[in-house]
């Protein structure tokens, strides 16, 4: 197969759709966030342009929600991804509760939610890359099966920068760390 160069592009995509929830100015407020990592089962980054209003929020409150929206919820994500709280009030798109961290409102229609305390801001010339600790993490009862979440059920938003749409989750392929196992013992 002929290998085309596309230029250093990043193509880590799909990536999981989030709506990362601060309080800023006094007011809850909500930015889509694509652009999400994990870095330890308990650390997770993101970077938020550096004009974006959340930003502001994170810092002085050291501390936000993401949550992660189904497909049902395409539109409203994609209105917090098109509209600043800096010109327009987010605050009552959603129904919003409150954990243990004041700061980081949670969206109650979002079937995972996740509290974190920032745990590290790493500044790039045109972006914040926050960097949080997950807290706690809340998760609707019917996605629960045997203690684990079932992503079946979840609907998450996957999205695509060359495409520019959202996805959806396809089925499952098969086992992680066990289908490997068939090639075990088979080098020569
Ligand atoms: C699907 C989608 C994904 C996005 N991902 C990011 C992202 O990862 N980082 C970022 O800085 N902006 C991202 N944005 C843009 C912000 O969500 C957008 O500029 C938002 O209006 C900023 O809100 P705020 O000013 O209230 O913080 C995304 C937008 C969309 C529609």
């Amino acid at each position: 197969m002929n290998k085309i160069k596309l230029g250093p592009r990043n193509s880590l995509y799909p990536s999981l759709t989030t709506l990362v929830g601060t309080v800023v100015d006094g007011r809850p407020n909500f930015i889509t966030i694509a652009h999400v990592g994990i870095m330890t089962m308990k650390l997770i980054s993101f970077g938020i342009g550096k004009s974006h209003y959340s930003n502001q929020g994170i810092r002085e409150n050291g501390c936000f929600s993401v949550n992660i929206p189904s497909e049902e919820l395409v539109v409203k994500t994609d209105y917090c991804g098109l509209v600043s709280g800096r010109k327009e009030d987010k605050s009552a798109l959603f129904d919003i509760f409150s954990g243990e961290l004041e700061g980081a409102p949670m969206i109650s229609e979002c079937p995972i939610n996740m509290e974190c305390r920032l745990e590290r801001t790493i500044e790039t010339p045109t972006h914040d890359v926050f960097v949080g600790e997950v807290m706690e993490t809340y998760v609707n009862e019917n996605l629960i099966e045997a203690d684990k979440v079932d992503i079946s059920q979840l609907k998450p938003l996957l999205f695509d920068m060359s495409s520019r749409k959202y996805w959806s989750l396809g089925p499952e392929i098969a086992k992680c760390w066990s289908v490997g196992n068939e090639l075990k013992g088979t080098e020569e």
